[in-house]
């Protein structure tokens, strides 16, 4: 070997060494709590008002500006995850590691629980430009809980390089345009070391990680124009649009329904069966993802004959493990709310405020007792995970036995998908505003057979 390349070969061991001790230095996770101070990080209106305008009015418009003043945010984490971190020292650390996520600034400040969202702190910052723009890579293995590492500073991350502006210096990111980048807050585990959100990891088990098709490709879309008020054009500007269960057009079309029937003729007394096709073609993960604990996702099946009388068809059951947390029952649930609120008695709501016999796709969440629960960090095991995958197809059927009195004539058959991001029970219960519940039509289909006599 030449002398040369000796001293290159250890000039570039001192690096890694030199790189290897300063990461191990840089904490992340909930090491980073109260590392930082507010005054390292820009405000979000800072980088609208000077330069970001219209990324920032996207921001503004999406869930990411929200994450700690959504009134659902805010009733969740002052009304039942404070109070109960305060009385179980198993979930001690959720008082401060919420805001990991949902107002990192604030939790790398140490600022925790930061002030309520109406005294206008910088926690109401949430998810800021400075949270994702200093971001440099992640601590561990997966990304999970907030690991992110933040280097504040006159770098700015993203996807180009070069020295174009004025305000701050741009390195190109390696690491914001990868998947991984969002399992840092979109992968959580519990307390109890359960998975409660494994958005990214769904994605990196389906077939679109497989693709090359990343978050990005599906929340932050890419369009012709200006990143930067004084900048360069490009073809391809990073839309910040973040649309997801908040946008009820994200939500609509997101499962193809068709139904089916295995006979097209009948008399009354004749049994059919419909079989239901559900098709997810649009999320590159499950459905729903995510908040999985608050969401509900339903089929609704009816008949309506000849003469406009209107049945309700329950699903046929499977026989599988776990499933009666799959079918719509008169059941009550979530009795751990009354840790936080005072009242050990709780005999709890009801568990899914839908029509009794739908058939419910979702994954059930379980406190330390066994019961089910809306509190991910809470939750020590889960049931069967009855969700719908991406590309996946799950097929249902409803076997229907035509009354006697029904009309001659055409009975048309209609699945419906619904949607709610909060169970309407427990919104109702914690006083959650109407939208959290709204139903949303994801998609539908009809089909008719002929009754004859
Ligand atoms: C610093 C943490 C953090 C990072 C990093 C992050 N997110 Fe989020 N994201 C959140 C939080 C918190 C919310 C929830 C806001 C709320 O509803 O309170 C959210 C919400 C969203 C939503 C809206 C979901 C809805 O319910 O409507 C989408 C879509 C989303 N994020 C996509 C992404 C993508 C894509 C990336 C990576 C490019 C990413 N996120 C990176 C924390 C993060
Ligand atoms: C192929 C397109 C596609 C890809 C890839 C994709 N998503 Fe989504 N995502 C969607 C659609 C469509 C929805 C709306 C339906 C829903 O709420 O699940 C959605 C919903 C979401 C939601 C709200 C979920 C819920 O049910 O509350 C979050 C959060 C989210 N995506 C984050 C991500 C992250 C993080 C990644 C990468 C790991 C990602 N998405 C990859 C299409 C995609
Ligand atoms: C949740 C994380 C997140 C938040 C919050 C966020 N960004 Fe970004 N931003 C990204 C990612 C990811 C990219 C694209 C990275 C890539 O494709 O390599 C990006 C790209 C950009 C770009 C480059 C666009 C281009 O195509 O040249 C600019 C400029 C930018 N962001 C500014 C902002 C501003 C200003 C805000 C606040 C109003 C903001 N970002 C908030 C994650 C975020
Ligand atoms: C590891 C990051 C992380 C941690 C820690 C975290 N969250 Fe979240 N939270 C998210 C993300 C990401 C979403 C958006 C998921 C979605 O849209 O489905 C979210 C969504 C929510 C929502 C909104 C649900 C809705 O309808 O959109 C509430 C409420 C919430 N979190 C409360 C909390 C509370 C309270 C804690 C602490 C006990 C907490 N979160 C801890 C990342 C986190």
């Amino acid at each position: 070997m030449r002398k040369k390349t000796v001293i290159m070969a250890a000039a570039a061991l001192g690096l890694l060494l030199a790189g290897l001790a300063a990461q191990a230095l840089v904490k992340s996770g909930e090491q980073a709590l109260g590392t930082r101070k507010y005054s390292e990080y820009q405000t979000p209106q800072f980088c609208g008002t000077s330069c970001h305008g219209d990324i920032y009015q996207q921001w503004r418009q999406a869930m990411m500006s929200q994450a700690y003043t959504h009134h659902w945010d805010e009733i969740e984490y002052f009304k039942l995850a404070v109070p109960h971190a305060e009385k179980d020292s198993v979930v001690a650390g959720v008082k401060a590691g919420c805001n990991g996520c949902h107002a990192p600034i604030a939790f790398l400040a140490g600022d925790v629980p930061p002030p309520l969202p109406e005294k206008n702190s910088r926690a109401n910052e949430s998810v800021s430009c400075e949270v994702c723009h200093t971001a440099v890579g992640f601590g561990g293995d997966v990304p999970h809980n907030f690991n992110f590492i933040s280097s504040p500073g006159r770098t700015k991350y993203g996807p180009r390089a070069g020295r174009n502006s004025p305000e701050h210096d741009l390195a190109r990111s390696d690491f914001l345009n990868k998947a991984e980048f969002c399992g840092t807050c979109h992968n959580e585990m519990s307390p109890y070391g359960v998975w409660v959100k494994s958005t990214q990891l769904e994605w990196k088990d389906g077939p679109y990680s497989r693709e090359g098709v990343r978050c990005h490709d599906c929340h932050m879309t890419y369009a012709d124009g200006f990143s930067a008020a004084m900048g360069n054009r490009y073809p391809d500007v990073r839309q910040h649009l973040f649309h997801g269960a908040h946008d009820n057009g994200k939500v609509a079309g997101v499962i193809e329904l068709r139904v089916h029937p295995d006979i097209r003729e009948a008399e009354p007394g004749d049994r059919v069966k419909f079989t239901i096709a559900l098709f997810n073609q649009k999320t590159g993960h499950k459905f729903p993802s995510g908040s999985v604990e608050d969401r509900i996702v339903w089929m609704h099946v009816e008949a309506v004959d000849a003469a406009g009388r209107v049945y309700h068809l329950p699903v046929d059951r499977k026989g599988f493990a776990g499933e009666e947390f799959t079918i719509g029952s008169d059941v009550l649930a979530y009795q751990d709310m009354g840790i936080a609120l005072n009242d050990p008695g709780f005999k709890g709501v009801q568990r899914d405020g839908i029509p009794l016999g739908d058939r419910i796709f979702r994954m059930p969440y379980f406190d330390p007792q066994g019961r089910m629960t809306i509190q991910q960090w809470n939750t020590k095991s889960q049931g069967v995970d009855y969700r719908i995958g991406p590309r996946e197809t799950k097929l249902e059927t409803c076997t229907f036995t035509l009354p006697q009195d029904v009309a001659i004539g055409p009975l048309q058959v209609t699945a419906v998908l619904n949607y709610q991001k909060l169970v309407k029970p427990v919104a109702d219960f914690l006083g959650v505003p109407a939208d959290e519940s709204e139903i949303v039509r994801v998609n539908a289909h009809t089909t008719s057979i002929e009754v004859v006599d």
